[in-house]
């Protein structure tokens, strides 16, 4: 939906953000895992991300901010109100990246809430209720799946215990990597786990297509597809590569590239709206000369309708059972969120301040997943899109304009001013 142009006399309600200290902020992050393609690999709980998130906490410090940290390594970075007393506007996203990832999926949400604190600070703005900035654990889930592991567990959709438990594929738990990330941290306050606010604003780049074809500024998001994730096992036997004739064999490669092709032609959808991708496979041994004896791979499945998502996960789970050439095959659940509709309020203030700056937008629902999902169970919730170029993600040549970035922050900063004299 185009919004009709703002009549002239609308005028902004925010202070300005600082552009240009946004920019040298998303440039400053972007040097910390730095690929040769222009990229980042900063993926959860290694090194990497325990810079980043040190950088950030740096500059929180010499802002004197209020720092904390969950159990599960959620970061909460907060800019105290008139009224201690008063529930937090949020706002927030992730510093980890895809192995192969870009320099603004997730660490722009953060930047751009970081900046709007700064702002306020700037113009020596006190606001009546605190605001936190929360840098998620774990969003990609590229290390340790599922995604959105962070949210879902200060949701109360995943146990942190089994969160805690879940293994990188060289055996390290998510546990002792959490232990060593927060020793290199600077000191933090610990807070329980829980998810509570009274309203969540993220900023994100798009990830797709449709604000750039469309030369929109910023996309006012109404929802988020939903997403299962599977995990798959086929046992079939090792066994020697030149002595054992193929029909002997229990060759759990052969059988999982069996087993995807019959997954991909049950679940064909003719509209092209399912996606369903195998993005990691993992083999046992491993070993050039062994017949495979154990693939491991995970599928994710996503959707915006939910019947429809339920249905292929249906068939997901009826098709990886029982055994496919010789091999056993068994199906994990590692998590089923539903497709989110945001809260009408918030969308609405969103939009509204998008308009107030005479920007081109669009009602756009997010096709990648994001922490929103799990804060739209418990907090009034909103997003932020703003266009990338060609649509590219989760690709080091993933790109965003200065100009767009900056929009997107301005909108969030009027948006999170804007929520706070809303009686939600
Ligand atoms: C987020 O990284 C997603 O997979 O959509
Ligand atoms: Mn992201
Ligand atoms: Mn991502």
């Amino acid at each position: 939906m185009n919004a009709p142009t703002p009549p002239s006399s609308l005028t902004p309600v925010g202070p300005r953000i600082n552009s240009h200290r946004l920019w040298e902020h998303v440039c400053a992050m972007a040097r910390i895992g730095a690929t040769a393609k222009g990229g980042v690999n900063r993926q959860a709980l290694t090194a990497e991300d325990t810079q980043g998130k040190t950088l950030l906490l740096q500059w929180a410090s010499r802002r004197g901010y209020q720092t904390s940290i969950d159990p599960i390594g959620n970061l909460f970075i907060r800019r105290p109100g008139r009224n201690p007393g008063l529930s937090p506007v949020l706002t927030g996203s992730h510093l980890d990246s895809q192995p192969t990832g870009g320099r603004f999926d997730g660490v722009y949400g953060v930047l751009a809430g970081f900046e709007v604190l700064e702002t306020l600070d700037d113009h020596g703005m006190e606001t009546e209720r605190p605001i936190e900035l929360v840098v998620w654990m774990n969003e990609e889930g590229s290390r340790f799946p599922p995604p959105t592991m962070g949210s879902a567990v200060a949701a109360g959709a995943l146990p942190l215990a089994d969160a805690l438990a879940i293994k990188d594929v060289s055996g390290i738990d998510v546990e002792s990597a959490l232990k060593a990330q927060v020793a290199e941290l600077p000191v933090l306050e610990k807070r329980p786990l829980g998810m509570s606010g009274f309203a969540y604003i993220e900023a994100h780049i798009e990830q797709g297509p449709i604000l750039e074809n469309q030369a929109c500024d910023v996309g006012i998001v109404t929802g988020i597809q939903g997403l299962h994730a599977y995990e798959i096992q086929l046992l079939g036997a090792e066994a020697h590569a030149g002595t054992t004739p193929l029909r002997h064999r229990k060759d759990a490669l052969v059988a999982a590239t069996t087993l995807i092709g019959y997954l991909r032609a049950a679940i064909d959808d003719p509209e092209d709206i399912l996606r369903f991708t195998v993005g990691r496979l993992e083999v046992y041994p491993g070993s050039p000369n062994t017949v495979p004896g154990r693939v491991t791979f995970n599928i994710d499945l996503r959707h915006p309708d939910p019947d429809s998502l339920l249905r292929a996960g249906e068939t997901i789970l009826r098709l990886c059972a029982g055994e496919i050439e010789g091999c056993p095959v068994s199906a994990k659940v590692l998590l089923r969120s539903t497709p989110i509709t945001f809260d009408d309020r918030v969308v609405a203030t969103v939009r509204k301040a998008a308009s107030g700056r005479a920007m081109k937008f669009l009602d756009i629902v997010s096709g990648a997943t994001h922490d929103a999902k799990y804060t739209a169970q418990h907090i009034p919730t909103g997003m932020i899109f703003v266009p990338c170029e060609k649509g590219i993600s989760h690709n080091e040549a993933e790109n965003a304009r200065e100009v767009d970035v900056a929009a997107g922050a301005q909108v969030l900063c009027d948006a999170m001013l804007a929520i706070m004299s809303e009686p939600l």
